[in-house]
């Protein structure tokens, strides 16, 4: 009887010091992750996203033991408290930190990597179309901006960022941005995309080509009326003059400073 009240014990001590660990990791995330964390107690105290995941391990423990009903009752507590709800079956890595939190939701078979960070009303949810595993899993080091939502058993790449207010309902490579609805990269693998393949420097002035049109025509027509009163020629090719000049003026414009 002594020997499994020992066992217990044990057991029970280890548990308390790798629970206290983890807090250790928790406070510390917040702190490289955070530019408005103050101090220790200020974060353990005023962190809702916290206190969501330290109930959430609860949940989770008793949910991995079998233990009926109760996991639930803890996650609702948690939303309760927090604004947060976590389904006791989320599998949840080291170093997550949830900013703001209220509004976010995370389904029963979500997988999170290790140091990921959502804001607000991110939601890894399911897309009430697929059954079995149907939430996201999500690498290491991941950022989902303030009302993320990602939808479906769809992969989020190691590094990748989900844009604020963004809707994913495709994979997404690692080192990877999206952004939009439906997300459209903006880095993709680690390379900026969207961006057109031109040279910035020599792009058409569509103003300046539709004063050069002008310009030829009015000259063009300048000369028609010489022929018509040849006796106005020397008044006409002073105009003429003045415009060519004008004419060759907006073309130095054309080739580099634009109008
Ligand atoms: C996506 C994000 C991570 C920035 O990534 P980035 O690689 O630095 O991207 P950029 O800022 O260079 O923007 C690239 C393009 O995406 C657009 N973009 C950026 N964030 C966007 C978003 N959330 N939704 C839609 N478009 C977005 C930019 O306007 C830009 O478009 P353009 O190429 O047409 O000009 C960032 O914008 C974001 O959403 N962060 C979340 C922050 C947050 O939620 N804070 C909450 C604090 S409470």
């Amino acid at each position: 009887m002594r020997t499994v009240f020992g066992k217990f014990l044990g057991a029970l001590g280890r548990d308390v010091r790798t629970a206290v660990d983890e807090i250790g990791e928790d406070v510390r995330a917040v702190q490289e992750r955070d530019p408005a964390a103050g101090s220790k107690l200020e974060i353990v105290t005023s962190y809702a996203g916290l206190h969501a995941l330290w109930l959430h391990r609860l949940a989770h423990k008793l949910n991995d033991l079998g233990v009926p009903v109760v996991p639930r009752w803890v996650s609702q507590f948690n939303r309760f408290l927090t604004g947060i709800e976590i389904h006791p079956g989320a599998k949840i890595g080291e170093g997550l930190f949830i900013d703001h939190g209220a509004g976010v939701v995370i389904g029963e078979t979500a997988e999170i990597g290790d140091n990921v960070t959502m804001y607000q009303g991110v939601t890894l949810g399911g897309t009430g179309k697929e059954s079995g595993k149907r939430h996201p899993t999500v690498g290491d080091n991941v950022v989902f901006g303030a009302g993320a939502k990602v939808l479906g058993a769809v992969t989020i790449g190691d590094n990748a960022k989900v844009g604020a207010g963004s809707v994913v309902v495709t994979d997404v490579p690692k080192n990877s941005t999206v952004v939009g609805n439906p997300g459209r990269p903006v880095l993709l693998r680690g390379q900026r995309v969207g961006i057109p393949d031109i040279d910035y420097r020599h792009l058409p002035d569509p103003v300046a080509e539709a004063i050069k049109c002008l310009v030829a025509r009015i000259v063009e027509m300048e000369q028609e009326l010489d022929e018509i009163h040849p006796e106005r020629k020397g008044k006409r090719q002073e105009a003429v003059r003045q415009t060519q000049e004008m004419l060759a003026e907006l073309m130095a414009y054309d080739a580099g400073a634009g109008i």
